[in-house]
């Protein structure tokens, strides 16, 4: 199965499963705008909580808060995004459709890109062991056009975008032949600016309506709030406030499922230091949320560091954690190092003070700004795609399972009494009104054991308990793992212990 069909396989099962529907379906849906069902919500709500806990919990000097999404129009102006949070959009004159210019030439510059490792797989095969790819790859022709053409093309394309010439980005669009999907065509428009802000009115039309901002990112909210905290919690530099919250953009290609949306999540976190210090927290941050990362046991060879070379005028470093989707390596989450830009913006456009003063140092300063910034739903694809299997069994069966971190899982616990007679269902009752205080457990008694199973196994669920006839004997149960598909007999007073100890956050959480 292709990386691409696999995807496709996995929407669908999120669909059938009740992790994730397209918003508004019966109305054929809302672009790039998804609802998470009774299933998706547990397991967004359990990679809320591990970020939270991993934040405001194990930090002593992390508060969090949760502000408005609606905030005071100004604060776009003073944050660039009035001015600046566009996108280079061009439209295709046959097929009437829009696309990003920037994502035209990056999905150019994939495909050279894939046709180099296409050329290195088929030389690896070629010459077997004696393959040495650092010397294939400096001298095979094939590689080397591909290599200049790719280089070529993406420092055209960062010169022409970082410089906003929009003619030129034009320019290579033409100069490299790219057509559009839809009618096959060259015949595009001139590349224009769109501002990515949704915006709306306050207040009714025929009283002072004002045009104000879905928010673009959550960052915002903590930085206007920042005294307020700084102040009410008594908080010393260096300290940080941590958020989750909705973030609006609308995007212009919106595409892959959850990993780029219109209405999103952000786990956003701003830890505020002294002017001097940030790059030193800006590599522990690095290093923190890399460990929060491989905690979740996905594989380290899932994740990398993109450090950024171009830095946006506020920032003085920045690096991206990258995760392997089915559809290759893409930013999951942004570590930034803002300086003092936002705080003295707000300053700025304000008029109000954000200085604080240092008892240690007894100075007065704009604090600089480290920033974590990721997307909750980008995380829940993330853990998703890389635990969603499709598995041949040894007696030819097939069977879809969804390797969850158990600590994650929405369902912990299936409690099944093997047949609905004979007082088995109570027995599980029983069982389950105990552990339902401690775990989420699902109580299922239709269908045979072997298709209940298969439902646990697909909705990720670790454990299942079997109820049989020896139970109402002997206080034992069977409870099968969902990864090993092996069972045990073990007796009912143990089954609190045994399936906390699996599930347990805590455990995780000391890991980092
Ligand atoms: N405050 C900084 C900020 O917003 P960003 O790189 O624009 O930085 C941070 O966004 C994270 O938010 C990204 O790494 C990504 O995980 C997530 N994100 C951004 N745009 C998104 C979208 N359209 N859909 C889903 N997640 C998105």
């Amino acid at each position: 199965m292709t990386q691409e069909e696999l995807f496709k396989s996995l929407i669908a099962h999120a669909k059938e499963y009740g992790f994730i529907f397209q918003s508004s379906e019966v109305y054929d849906g809302l672009s790039a705008v998804y609802d998470y069902g009774q299933l998706g919500v547990e397991l967004k709500n359990n990679i809320k909580k591990y970020w939270w806990d991993a934040m405001v919990r194990l930090n002593e000097n992390i508060v969090g808060i949760d502000s408005a999404i609606f905030m005071h129009p100004k604060i776009w102006e003073a944050s660039g995004h009035v001015g600046a949070f566009n996108d280079p959009l061009i439209d295709n004159k046959d097929s009437k459709k829009r696309y990003r210019a920037d994502v035209l030439l990056e999905d150019y510059i994939a495909k050279l890109e894939e046709k180099i490792e296409k050329e290195v797989e088929k030389g690896k095969k070629k010459f077997g062991e004696t393959f040495d790819e650092a010397q294939f790859r400096a001298t095979n022709p094939n590689v080397l056009r591909n290599r200049v053409k790719a280089d070529e093309v993406t420092a055209k394309m960062n010169e022409s975008l970082n410089s906003g010439d929009l003619e030129a980005v034009r320019q290579l669009i033409i100069d490299c032949e790219i057509a559009c999907p839809v009618s096959g065509s060259r015949n595009w428009t001139e590349v224009r600016q769109f501002n990515l802000m949704f915006s709306t009115q306050m207040g009714s039309v025929s009283e002072d309506a004002g045009t104000i901002y879905l928010r673009p990112e959550t960052a915002q909210g903590i930085f206007v709030n920042f005294l307020n905290v700084q102040k009410t919690g008594r908080m010393k530099i260096p300290f940080g406030i941590a958020q989750i919250g909705k973030a609006f953009r609308n995007e212009i290609v919106a595409r892959q499922f959850i990993f780029r949306m219109r209405e999103f999540e952000q786990m956003e976190m701003q830890f505020f230091v002294r002017p001097g210090e940030e790059i030193s927290w800006f590599e522990k941050w690095k290093e923190a949320r890399l460990k929060w990362h491989l905690a979740l046991g996905l594989g380290e060879s899932k994740y990398r560091f993109h450090n950024h070379e171009k830095l946006a005028h506020y920032a003085n470093a920045a690096a991206d954690i990258e995760f392997e989707f089915p559809f290759g390596f893409k930013e999951l989450e942004g570590i930034h190092s803002r300086t003092d830009f936002d705080l003295s913006q707000h300053q700025k456009f304000s008029g109000k003070k954000m200085q604080y003063f240092d008892p240690e140092t007894n100075e007065n300063y704009v604090p600089y700004v480290v920033e974590t910034s990721i997307g909750l739903d980008r995380t829940f694809l993330a853990i998703y795609s890389s635990s969603y299997c499709e598995e041949k069994l040894e007696n030819g069966e097939d069977r879809v399972v969804l390797r969850l971190p158990a600590f994650l899982a929405p369902v912990k616990l299936a409690v099944l009494p093997l047949v609905k007679k004979d007082g088995l269902p109570e027995f599980a009752r029983k069982i389950m009104d105990d552990l339902k205080y401690d775990v989420n457990c699902q109580y299922d008694e239709k269908d045979s054991i072997g298709k209940r199973y298969r439902r646990q196994d697909a909705i990720g669920t670790p454990f299942c308990i079997t109820i049989d006839h020896q139970s109402l004997t002997d206080n034992t149960v069977t409870i099968r793992y969902r990864d090993s598909m092996e069972q045990e007999r073990v007796p009912v007073e143990d089954l609190r212990k045994i399936i906390e100890e699996k599930v347990s956050m805590r455990k995780v959480l000391e890991q980092i």
